[in-house]
């Protein structure tokens, strides 16, 4: 019986593993250049904790699961959760801020599709500690370089406020945990399942119709804000909100950040955030085009911590490698080996190691371990594309010496062994 992969999970073969770590590299130097540090939590934790805040999307979406000791626990569907417990167990008292990183696979048990899949991968930032709007700004801009220096081209920044949002609702006599499912509807674009949890939870007429209005407002910011500022004439609270967001987006001019678009229907799909909000989309993808969600958000509390100004964000790794190759993006040069060394005689295997052991310190090579006939080892190497054929014979040996041949221009030459060291690939 043959047995095949689980649904919506995939197996990554050598040249996409390479391309995946030259990504994954690229992440790292850019979240390091300003100030991350690489963390890394379980695979799976208790499900209390992935499902406190999570958002009613997620939770339909668990792997969940009992241990032998009938404990609740479940695979981690996103990492945000996760690294908030391990800030509260291990870094609290950390001087601040404290900047963190991750790349690790996540588990939703969603419709596999292109760009969506059950096992999936983030890479992502949390920034703990500073009250001020430039936090907010400098996550949304580290998002921008790291796609700015993987040359990334065709993509678009969405920023908006939840706390806006949240403060309709509220001065509409709506609870937070009644404004979740309506976050969630507005984040799912349900119009009618909006409406209809607008009025169920009886809210009042013109903050229904404020809310609605300020979904639509997409924009260049000072269009945009314009005209939220003229909707929301008289709503004090809801205005404060507002200037909040206005001066992380005055922020954002520091880090040189523009060409974004304000748009005020961003709610996101997790119950964790209150304020400023973004998402990155690569048109190119098609339906999973978002590429990139974070904002600011409230954790450490519902966790058993002290509060804690918190923002972050996490990128679908797999969407920004595909949306990278829908662009034709070179990912990283050619990863596999430059020589193969081939014993030309059936007892000269054990020298073609040794040989390859001393070449190895300077050229990354591969012994041919088949004991093939030296035209179907050209053959090999030729179609795997190694560079180079260091022949090890009888003859050359004696006079201490291996004969190198050049794949692409068949010339060949003798070597001395204490000379390999030095040779060359021409590409
Ligand atoms: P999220 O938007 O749920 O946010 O996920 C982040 C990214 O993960 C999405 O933008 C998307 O690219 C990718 N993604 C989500 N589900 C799948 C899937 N099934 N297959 C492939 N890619 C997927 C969060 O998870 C937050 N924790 C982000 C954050 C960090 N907010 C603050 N800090």
């Amino acid at each position: 019986m043959a047995f095949t992969r689980p649904r919506g999970t995939r197996d990554f073969l050598p040249e996409e593993m390479a391309r995946r770590r030259y990504v994954e590299g690229v992440m790292r130097e850019v979240f390091e250049s300003f100030g991350y540090g690489e963390v890394q939590t379980p695979t799976f934790e208790s499900l209390e904790l992935i499902t406190a805040k999570s958002g009613e999307d997620i939770r339909r979406h668990l792997y969940h699961f009992k241990d032998k000791a009938e404990r609740d626990l479940a695979l981690r569907p996103e990492l945000t959760a996760p690294v908030m417990r391990l800030y509260i167990n291990e870094l609290k008292r950390s001087p601040k801020p404290v900047k963190v990183y991750y790349i690790g696979n996540c588990f939703r048990y969603e419709e596999p599709q292109s760009g969506r899949y059950r096992e999936f991968w983030q890479a992502g930032v949390e920034l703990i500690g500073p009250p001020h709007e430039e936090a907010e700004a400098e996550v949304v801009a580290l998002a921008m370089a790291t796609l700015e220096r993987l040359g990334l081209e065709g993509f678009e920044v969405h920023i908006g406020h939840i706390g806006v949002l949240r403060r309709i609702l509220e001065d509409g006599g709506v609870r937070e945990e009644d404004q979740n499912p309506v976050m969630n509807a507005i984040d799912k674009g349900e119009e009618a399942a909006l409406k209809g949890l607008l009025e169920k939870l009886q809210v009042p007429e013109e903050s229904r119709s404020v809310l609605l209005t300020i979904l639509e407002l997409e924009g260049p910011s000072r269009e945009v804000l314009g005209k939220a500022r003229a909707l929301l004439a008289g709503r004090t609270g809801v205005l404060e909100e507002l200037e909040r967001f206005e001066r992380v987006l005055c922020a954002l001019g520091f880090f040189g950040v523009e060409g974004y678009r304000v748009d005020l229907g961003i709610a996101r799909g997790l119950d964790y955030y209150t304020g400023t909000v973004f998402e990155i989309y690569a048109p190119r993808l098609g339906a999973q085009k978002q590429i990139c969600g974070g904002g600011s958000y409230s954790l450490t509390e519902t966790l058993g911590g002290a509060p804690v100004p918190t923002c972050g964000f996490a990128f679908g790794f797999d969407r920004v490698l595909l949306a990278l190759e829908a662009e034709g993006r070179k990912l990283g040069g050619d990863k596999g080996p430059k020589a193969l060394v081939v014993p030309a005689g059936k007892d000269l295997l054990g020298e073609a190691i040794r040989v390859a052991a001393s070449l190895r310190k300077s050229l990354p090579c591969e012994v041919d371990l088949m004991k093939r006939k030296l035209v179907k080892a050209l053959g090999y190497a030729d179609s795997r594309g190694i560079p180079l054929v260091v022949i090890i014979g009888e003859e050359e040996l004696a006079k201490g010496c291996v004969l190198v041949r050049d794949m692409k221009t068949g010339a060949q030459r003798d070597v001395k062994v204490e000379d390999l060291g030095s040779i060359k690939v021409h590409e």
